[in-house]
């Protein structure tokens, strides 16, 4: 089991979390406040209309209290028609919990032009997609120079399966186009798609943990994540045939950059399929041990030590909880 060392380590990342909260992004913003320096939440559509997924974002800042800015961005993908995920993260995109409403408005409306200012101010900055890749695809479309002052690119999204199509999974099938762009821009690239998020999951004995640290501390925020937990896994559970609870996909991107111990990855080609009938939205990743083979662009997660990281979200969790 881990210790809780990211606390108070001397270099905690810069994070900019880009989003569309979202169950396991609300999850995203825990862990990147509690083991990163988190210097903005920039939301996009995608689990939910832009508008809900940026109050989603600005509950959350209250609920956790933190400074970091929220941008909202992109409304709708680049050319894709928007379609939401509200089957497995309900209307509201955070289904499941009595959500306290926001008292902060929203930073700004330019969440692109906040991504751009922010890594051309401090080089080093880690951008963290966990949603559709829009925002991130518009920055980069604007601001070509970013690929070489950002730290790197560490986005949920993809794998060799899918979960909205037969190959293609929800962030990169909501929008191809924007992904296509990110996986072609050139920057360190890091995926935590769904062969490695369907290996973290929030069970109910897990759930259980979180609702121990509510009642200890009385803690309405990890009150309301438990809630969030338990809608998220029943839904999941009732959907699938194999899982025993939902997997937490987004906290992953952000554990890449803050304990990359804690996986296994492999360095692979990565291209999205933009056209394809059946598999539009694929991100084709290139596992070819024969040559002449393109030269890799990404660090593809492949396995995570999912004790590890739950104990990580039950530190994340445990710090917030007392004064909140
Ligand atoms: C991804 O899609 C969304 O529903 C989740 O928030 C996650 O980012 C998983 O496919
Ligand atoms: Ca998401």
């Amino acid at each position: 089991m881990l210790g809780d060392m990211s606390a108070n380590a001397p270099d905690r990342p810069r994070i900019l979390l880009d989003c569309d909260p979202g169950h396991d992004d609300v999850v995203a913003i825990i862990v990147a406040n509690h083991a990163a320096d988190l210097v903005g939440i920039t939301t996009v559509a995608g689990n939910a209309p832009l508008d809900r997924t940026t109050y989603n974002a600005c509950v959350m800042r209250d609920l956790l209290g933190l400074a970091a800015p929220v941008h909202s961005g992109a409304a709708r993908p680049l050319l894709a028609p928007p379609l939401t995920a509200t089957f497995v993260h309900g209307e509201s995109g955070l289904d499941g919990a009595d959500l306290p409403a926001p008292t902060r408005e929203v930073d700004s409306t330019d969440a692109v032009g906040f991504i751009i200012e922010t890594c051309r101010a401090t080089e080093g900055t880690w951008l963290v997609p966990t949603g559709p890749l829009t925002n991130i695809a518009l920055a980069l479309r604007a601001a070509p120079d970013l690929v070489d002052r950002i730290a790197g690119i560490s986005l949920m999204g993809g794998g060799t399966f899918g979960n909205r199509d037969v190959m293609s999974e929800f962030n990169i099938w909501a929008d191809p186009d924007a992904a296509a762009i990110v996986f072609d821009c050139g920057a360190p690239l890091t995926m935590a798609g769904l062969d490695v998020t369907h290996q973290f999951l929030v069970t109910h004995d897990r759930i259980s943990d979180v609702d121990a640290i509510a009642a200890e501390f009385g803690s309405k925020f990890a009150a309301v994540l438990a809630d969030l937990f338990r809608f998220f896994a029943d839904n999941y559970i009732s959907r699938h045939d194999d899982l025993a609870g939902a997997p937490m996909h987004d906290p992953l991107a952000v554990m890449a950059i803050t304990h990359p111990h804690l996986f296994e990855s492999s360095r692979r080609h990565v291209a999205v399929e933009t056209r394809g009938e059946l598999t539009r939205g694929m991100t084709v990743i290139d596992r070819r041990q024969i040559r002449p083979r393109p030269e890799p662009n990404c660090t593809v997660l492949e396995s995570v030590d999912a004790a590890g990281a739950w104990q990580l979200v039950v530190d994340a969790v445990r710090t917030a909880a007392p004064s909140h």
